[in-house]
């Protein structure tokens, strides 16, 4: 990512913010379920905690993004975990439309194809180390 595009991140975030992170949450995982109805099943019946534990994860990746490589064992535990959640690369594209398009509805006017790329290469580079670090025992 370029540092235009991490302010940009960074930008956009702060005005994400003024949306309740239930919405947020609820939005992108009832479009994840309903482009991918397979999916539902990997999840818990009961979903309140993993909203707040992916608006939490997305605003700490957030907050560090210039430095994720400081980031690197919490994204390493995670992969691992979500190996074990039964998590495969293919996933990560469907994972990653729902999240864009949630964030589109959500900026309106303010999702800019400047924005747009920028969000596109943040996920891009996490879905990476996610799946470069979720294989294998070590
Ligand atoms: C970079 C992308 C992703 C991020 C930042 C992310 C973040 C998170 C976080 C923070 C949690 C809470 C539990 C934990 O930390 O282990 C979680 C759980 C989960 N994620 Fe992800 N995730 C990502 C991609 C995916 C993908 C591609 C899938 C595939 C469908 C997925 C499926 C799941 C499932 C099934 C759980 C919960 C399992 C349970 O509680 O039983 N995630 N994710």
């Amino acid at each position: 990512m370029t540092s235009t595009q991490i302010t940009l991140v960074k930008n956009s975030w702060r005005l994400l913010r003024q949306v309740s992170p239930e919405l947020l949450v609820d939005t992108f995982y009832s479009k994840l379920f309903f482009d991918h109805p397979e999916l539902r099943r990997m999840f818990p019946k009961k979903m309140d905690e993993q909203y707040q534990k992916l608006y939490d994860m997305l605003a700490a990746i957030v907050h560090r993004l210039e430095n994720l490589e400081s980031f690197r064992q919490e994204i390493t535990d995670m992969a691992r975990r979500h190996d074990g959640y039964g998590v495969r690369p293919g996933h990560y594209a469907m994972v990653g439309s729902a999240l864009l398009w949630t964030l589109e509805k959500a900026l309106g006017t303010d999702w800019t194809a400047e924005t747009a790329a920028a969000w596109t290469a943040c996920y891009g580079v996490l879905a990476e180390q996610m799946q470069v670090r979720g294989a294998g025992p070590v």
